[in-house]
């Protein structure tokens, strides 16, 4: 099959970062499905993978990069029950496994969903990886409840992204919060009002920001962009009792005494964490999946695709990353076979 990977850690502008290559079609292991990709999208997750895990040696075999696919399904696992073949699916896939960026891919079922019927493959390979981690952002992690006609705040930092980009929807469609989403351009801020944000703040001037759109305090704040950069700023915006969630590690420490005083609670959100340990919890995210089509389907949810590219190639997909790394998407990119 085709694929594209990388064996050494290169610069985007480097036309030798990604590689086409043949590789062998995987095979199922009991649980597993085997999925032909029709569409994948890009997360920040591949180009941080490409430009550190081969710095010093390169790797013995190419390593295949992307952590969401829509596609349909060829083989069951023998002990796969929750899919068969011609299923149509959607999927994030796990980091420590072989991603989409091929034409087929091995996937366990119980992080895999049936897709949306109404989208196009690229307007659903947009959204798994990204709607799962606010998904458990928001409603495991932060403990949001799904009943709307809360009047309870939400500050979404990096509201324009693809995490943020659908977090916006999630909050406001399904829990009925007051969302407050940052954006510092023209751009990005709009797209977090039609993404159905209250009100937009600045990131650039977070404190002042937010309390000029009327809000003193928040009751959670979901942070999609880096951890440490705005910690002082969280501690000073979150209200006695809130919680926070961050999904962006840190290269510097922080200081969780600055939340004490308030009671604050913090937590992280890795949405490899359930497939990495395999954890009880791992077939919730199939259940995410799940009930994220049900939303697509119903008109609560949309793709949050804002570009696309056609055919899966190391050309276009580096082209992908290089756009990522501008660190200025708005919504999501996919590439379509
Ligand atoms: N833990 C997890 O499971 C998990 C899952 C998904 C993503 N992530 C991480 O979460 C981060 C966001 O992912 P994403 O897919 O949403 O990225 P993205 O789509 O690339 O985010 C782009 C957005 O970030 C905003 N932004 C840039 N610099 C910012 C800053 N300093 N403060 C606030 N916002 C800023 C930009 O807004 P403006 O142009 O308006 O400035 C832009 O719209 C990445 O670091 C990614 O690796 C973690």
């Amino acid at each position: 099959m085709r694929a594209v990977g990388f064996t050494r850690s290169l610069p985007v502008e480097d036309q030798r970062c990604l590689m086409d290559y043949e590789t062998p079609v995987p095979v199922p292991e009991p649980r597993e499905l085997l999925i032909r990709v029709e569409a994948v999208s890009v997360n920040p997750v591949d180009t941080m993978r490409r430009r550190r895990a081969a710095t010093e040696e390169p790797l013995e075999r190419p390593l295949i990069l992307g952590f969401d696919a829509a596609g349909t399904v060829t083989e069951a696992g023998p002990e796969a029950h929750l899919f068969g073949p011609g299923d149509r699916v959607w999927y994030a896939g796990s980091i420590d496994r072989s991603g989409s960026n091929a034409e087929y891919q091995v996937v366990d079922e119980r992080i895999v969903g049936r897709r949306p019927k109404n989208l196009e493959p690229a307007e659903a390979a947009a959204l798994p990886l990204t709607a799962i981690t606010a998904w458990e952002a928001l409603f495991e992690r932060l403990g949001i409840s799904q009943s709307p006609g809360t009047s309870h705040t939400l500050l979404i930092i990096g509201g324009a992204g693809g995490v943020g980009s659908i977090a916006i929807q999630l909050a406001k469609r399904l829990a009925g919060m007051k969302v407050i989403a940052t954006a510092s351009r023209p751009a990005s801020r709009d797209w977090c009002l039609e993404m159905g944000a209250d009100r937009v703040a600045n990131h650039h001037s977070l404190v002042d920001s937010v309390r000029e759109t009327g809000f003193e305090h928040v009751d959670y704040i979901l942070n999609c962009a880096d951890t440490a950069e705005h910690w002082d700023a969280m501690a000073e915006l979150i209200a006695p009792e809130g919680k926070i969630a961050c999904i962006v590690g840190s290269e510097r420490p922080v200081d969780l005494r600055k939340l004490m005083l308030k009671s604050v609670t913090f937590a992280w959100e890795h949405m490899s964490t359930r497939p990495i340990f395999e954890t009880d919890t791992m077939q919730r995210q199939h259940r995410i999946l799940e009930q994220l089509a049900d939303r697509v389907e119903s008109g609560d949810l949309r793709s949050t695709l804002t570009e696309t590219l056609q055919g899966l190639s190391a050309a276009t997909l580096r082209q992908a990353h290089s756009r990522l790394e501008s660190r200025r998407m708005i919504g999501k990119l996919s590439i379509v076979f």
